[in-house]
Formats: C-alpha cells, structure tokens, sequence
C-alpha cells in the first residue's frame, strides 16, 4: 500500500507524453508572460490592496506585497526549473507525481482545484460588482436586482444565509463567456488575454503615473502604524497578516506552467514567462501600493474600490475613475479566462493518469483545446459565481495555492538528489536554499490565515482522499499492469 502510495512516474514516461501531445504548440515567450500577468493581476490589486491597508498593514502594506512577492519568487525559480524539465500540462501536479509519488501528487491536484477552480468563482463575483459599477455610471438600470446578486450570503463567514436574490446573473455570464473561449483555443485565448492585459496594464500605469503628483508623503508617516494590541492590527504581527491576505494578488503567477505543452519552444520560454510575468506583477503591486497610500489616509482606503476611491479625493483624478472601472473589469476578465485555462489543462494530465475519469481528458479534434474539462470548469465556476456566498472561499484559493508552491518547492530539491544528472535546461542555483526559503515563507504565510481557513482545508482534503481510495487508486494507470481487472 505505502509503495503504491508513493510509486513515482519516470521522467522517461513524461517525455514519451511530451512528444505525443496533441494540443496546439502556439505559444511564444512573450505570450506566456502576458498569460502570467493576465492571471495575476485582479482582486489582489483592484480591491485587497485598500482594504488591508485600511484593516492591517497602513502604508506598510507595501511591506506585505514585498514579503508576498518574495515567497512566490522563490516558489517561481522552482516552478521554472521543472516546467522547462517537463513541459507537461500538469504544472505542480505532475512536478509532484515524478518526484513525491501519487498521492502528494493527487493531494497537489486537489489543492490546484481549490485554486482555479473557486478563484474562477471568487473573480467573477468581483467583475460583476464592476460591472454594476459602471451600468450605475451611466445610469442603465435594466437588470433587477434579483438578478444581480448571489442568493445566498454569509454574514460571519461560517453560517450561510438567504438574501432573496435569484441569481448573479452578470458573474454567470462572464464565466460562460470566458470558457467559450477557452474550449474555442489556445491562440484565441492568448489573443483576448494579450488585448485584455494590455487594457488594464495601461490604466494601472496611468493611475501611479498620474497620481504620483498627488501624492502627500505626510500620509506614509507613520509607516507601520503601531500595533492596537491585537495580534494582526498594525505592527508587523499587521504585515504579516495583511501578506497572506494580499498573497491572493499572487496567485496566478503559476497558472503559465500549466500552458507548458502549448509553448513553442518550453525549455527556453517556460522560465522567462513564469518569472518575466511574475517581475511585472510585484513592481506593479509595489507602486501601486505605495500611490494609494499615498493618495489618501489609510484609513480611508477600507472600500472595496479603493483605487477608484482614492482617485475620487482629489477632484483632478477623477475623471479616471470610470476608466479604473473599465481596466478591473478587463483585468478580472482575464483573470477568470486564464483560470479556466489552467484548471482544465490540470484536469487533462489527471484524467491521462486515471486518476480521474478518461472523458475529461478528451481533446477537441479540430480546436485541440481539453474541451470535456474546459465545459465543465466552465460550468462549475459559472454555477459558483451565480449562486455561492464566495467571498468566504477566497482565503481557501490562497491556502490551496501556497500548498501547492511549497510542494514543488520541495519537489525541485528532492529531485536533485534522487535523479542528479536529468537534464536541467534551467536550473535553479543554491537549491537548498532558493527551495527552503520558499517553503519557509509560503509556509509562514498560510499560518497567517485564519483558523476557518485551516479548519475547511481540512474538510477539503479529507473529501480528496476519500476520492483518492475509492476511485483514483484503483484506476490509476501507473498501477494499470498490477490490476488489470479492475480497470
Ligand atoms: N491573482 C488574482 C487576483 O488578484 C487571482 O484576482
């Protein structure tokens, strides 16, 4: 049982699937960063950024997005090292079933669930609070508002409760339409991703550049407001807080691994799409940050628009406001579409190991894209967005996330040992410490999120492993030729 349990796949067999895949190789390196930044950049910026300013870190929140940005560097170099290894679909998920065996490997895929899967939810929640936003701007008031919230909420974040509400019709609908797209292909996904990334970018650059002559530093002082006495108010015990929430900005990053079997050429552009994308992200967070503080008191940010908010306190910069509007909704848009990407791709490589059913690993003949996986991510986000409260699922996409980089983490030095002279077209130098200080600071983060939080992490992977042994294991392929029966 234990060697099953940790029964690897070789790398030899990860080739042979490398060269027979049938997805559409169209990615170039270019594209894969703009995936990344496309995945990244959401929420974190657009609303976290004021509301942990204003509930736990101050201008120090800067601090936060450092300290976040650091962790996922280091888990980066490591996704970088494997996916240029194997450019496979799998991203963490098959990083691990080489390395770790097939049940860190299966408890990898279910955490990488958790991440797309209820970010898809979770993102397009906010893009249609946007969405609203603007048809408010322009005084368009078609929709009722049964039709424009979830059903269901959750006040304390542990009992549900009915709102009256039928359905959020506008989140329901961007994930369709975003999941049209995926299972339509791979280059038109890129295309939307590049204009879109391309649209929200430009207003991010436009609110820092044209804010900085707004900026009043006295609102930086003090920098870390003293702590209240409350462990997580303010203080550093408030940074550290404020970066497992902010951690959520981050999250994405990894999703241009997942895209390893549709690059053109992944040993050169699989590494400087993972961490090309992830430099862009950080430095746009970094100043991003540091305007909105600057901008206006801290205390004031506590809004879930906050950047429209803190163009709005200086009568010159509001006529940017409608257009930060307009860049969130392009920038969660992308983010839901990369997402489904991601998670489909994931789901292929675990269908192709039999871990789960063979459909979801059926590819489109003629568009090439997982198209079974796509339409039921697609379907399930869809139905998440329209009628969850998923405000509460948002730090589980977090923990699920960091799980799964200190994993691969681990994976990369484990593999040093065990398979040393495997050719490495990137390699990630000072592994034993690039590795531990990503498992050290992902580590250090998911402990800074709530006690909830940990408690439905482990209802999740409780239901994974009972998944795992009632199914997965007795279909897995790599025990194929051991059970011939059962299959
Ligand atoms: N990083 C993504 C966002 O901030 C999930 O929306």
């Amino acid at each position: 049982m234990l060697k099953k349990l940790l029964a690897t796949k070789t790398f030899e067999s990860l080739q042979t699937e490398q060269s027979n895949s049938q997805l559409k190789r169209a990615l170039g390196p270019w594209q894969l960063t703009l995936l990344g930044v496309g995945c990244t950049i959401g929420t974190g910026i657009f609303v976290l950024t004021g509301l942990e300013a204003a509930q736990h870190a101050g201008p120090a929140i800067v601090l936060s997005f450092i300290i976040a940005g650091i962790g996922s560097f280091f888990a980066g170099l490591c996704y970088a090292e494997f996916s240029a290894m194997v450019p496979l679909a799998g991203s963490a998920y098959t990083y691990s079933y080489a390395t770790l065996g097939e049940f860190a490997a299966w408890f990898v895929g279910w955490n990488l669930l958790l991440e797309y899967l209820f970010a898809v939810g979770t993102v397009a929640v906010g893009w249609a609070r946007y969405f609203v936003k603007i048809l408010q701007h322009f005084n368009i008031d078609v929709f009722p508002q049964a039709l424009l919230n979830s059903p269901f909420t959750s006040p304390d974040t542990v009992h549900i409760v009915a709102t009256g509400a039928v359905l959020n019709l506008p989140a329901v609908f961007i994930a369709i339409v975003a999941a049209t797209i995926c299972y339509i292909g791979i280059s038109q996904s890129a295309f939307v991703n590049t204009i879109v990334v391309v649209i929200k970018v430009t207003v991010i650059l436009a609110v820092i550049g044209l804010g900085a002559a707004y900026i009043n530093t006295a609102n930086w002082h003090p920098f870390i407001p003293a702590n209240t006495g409350v462990s997580g108010e303010f203080g550093w015990s408030g940074i550290i807080r404020a970066s497992g929430v902010i951690f959520f900005a981050y999250v994405g990053f990894d999703s241009v691994s997942t895209a390893a079997q549709e690059a053109r050429n992944p040993q050169r552009d699989m590494p400087f799409g993972l961490l090309m994308g992830l430099a862009i992200c950080t430095v746009l967070y970094i100043l991003m940050a540091a305007t909105l503080t600057g901008l206006m008191p801290y205390k004031e940010l506590n809004d879930a628009a906050p950047v429209a908010t803190a163009l709005e306190s200086h009568p010159q910069l509001r006529w940017l406001s409608i257009f930060v509007s307009f860049g969130a909704l392009a920038g969660l848009t992308s983010v839901i579409l990369v997402m489904i990407l991601g998670q489909s791709r994931i789901l292929l490589a675990m269908a192709r190991d039999g871990l789960l059913p063979q459909f979801l690993g059926k590819v489109h003949p003629k568009f090439r894209t997982p198209y079974v996986a796509t339409a039921l991510v697609g379907g399930f986000g869809a139905l998440m967005a329209g009628l969850l409260p998923i405000g509460l699922l948002a730090e589980l996409v977090s923990i699920g996330t960091l799980i799964a980089f200190m994993m691969v983490c681990l994976s990369v030095l484990v593999l040093r040992y065990t398979r040393p002279t495997l050719n490495r077209p990137f390699r990630v130098r000072w592994v034993w410490f690039c590795s531990l200080m990503g498992v050290l600071f992902c580590g250090w983060m998911a402990l800074s999120l709530g006690a909830g939080t940990w408690y439905r992490l482990v209802i999740w992977t409780a239901i994974g492993t009972v998944i795992y042994f009632l199914y997965s294991r007795h279909h897995s392929k790599l025990h194929q030729s051991e059970h011939p029966a059962r299959r």
